[in-house]
């Protein structure tokens, strides 16, 4: 693997990263006087079996268009991202995605929330409310398979909208801040449970953060944007054991590595405000 995180598609084995992204760029198109607007300049990456990645990058630089290509929920104007080897054309089972805001439908219970996707896709079969009694209980919310979703918390929520993503038991996992909108207690408490059910499932994950501590915290690495156009400004490796405990936090490796993200973020923005600068 090299700096920019990036692997052959398949070795010699005949190993093959999970999902790679190939010179994967976007530019909006013009829309209501707007001019075109490049939003992603071309972005290598693999993403390993069973790793977490967390991306990191100013606001606006991508991030929830480059995960949005990963779902094929939007095609990117060049390049093309592969899932097992295969370019992604259309929506796929095996992608899970959690976003910030939790999208419950309100008058249904956290059980029958977690039943939709299967009902929409016409999957339901006998095992479907084993599956669903399981991830709610691997979430942690047994107890509450008939509450209705303004009956929980915003921490809750979460966790009903992540136990609705796993009932697939998706082999990737896509999350875009799916904790921004809860308090630091709780998000911290969710970051515990979610380094204990990745590590334990082996699912792969890609997660969005603004929080540098809380990427480090999750990662195998963390992949660090650039402002807009984003690209991959650099890569931190966090090299220690999963699932982590809060004292990881009190390592001054932990610290160490903050800080090497922080400081491949000031200097992407440093370069891309000079860019501006010189810009005729
Ligand atoms: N559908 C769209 N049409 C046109 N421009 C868009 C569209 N979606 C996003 N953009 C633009 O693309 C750029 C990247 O947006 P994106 O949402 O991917 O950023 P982000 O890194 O997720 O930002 P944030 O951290 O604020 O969530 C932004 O400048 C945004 O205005
Ligand atoms: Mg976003």
């Amino acid at each position: 693997m090299n700096g920019k995180g990036q692997a052959a598609t398949s070795d010699a084995d005949g190993h093959t990263a999970l999902v790679r992204y190939d010179s994967v760029s976007m530019t909006y198109p013009s829309r209501r006087g707007r001019p075109p607007l490049k939003a992603l300049e071309p972005v290598d990456l693999s993403v390993e079996r069973g790793e977490f990645i967390c991306l990191v990058g100013p606001s606006g630089c991508g991030k929830t268009t480059l995960l949005k290509i990963t779902a094929a929920l939007l095609t990117p104007t060049q390049g093309s991202v592969l899932f097992k080897g295969t370019p992604l054309s259309e929506p796929n089972r095996a992608i899970g995605v959690m976003f910030q805001k939790p999208v419950l439908l309100p008058w249904r219970t956290v059980e029958k929330n977690a039943f939709l996707p299967a009902e929409i896709g016409g999957t339901m079969g006998p095992d479907t409310a084993d599956r669903v009694a399981k991830v709610l209980s691997m979430v942690g919310l047994h107890d509450f398979a008939t509450a209705l979703p303004d009956q929980l918390s915003g921490g809750m929520q979460q966790r009903a909208a992540l136990a609705r993503t796993l009932v697939y038991e998706p082999e990737l996992l896509l999350m875009d801040e799916p904790f921004g909108a809860l308090d630091e207690f709780t998000r911290e408490a969710m970051n515990l449970e979610l380094s204990e059910l990745t590590s334990h499932s082996g699912i792969t994950s890609l997660f969005v953060t603004h929080n540098i501590p809380e990427a480090v915290f999750l990662a195998d690495r963390v992949v660090v944007m650039s402002p807009r156009p984003g690209r991959v400004s650099g890569v931190v490796e966090v090299p220690f054991p999963k699932p982590r405990r809060v004292d990881f936090m009190r390592d001054p490796a932990f610290t160490d590595l903050t800080f090497e993200v922080r400081s491949i973020l000031a200097e992407a923005e440093d370069k891309s405000r000079k860019a501006k600068e010189t810009r005729p």
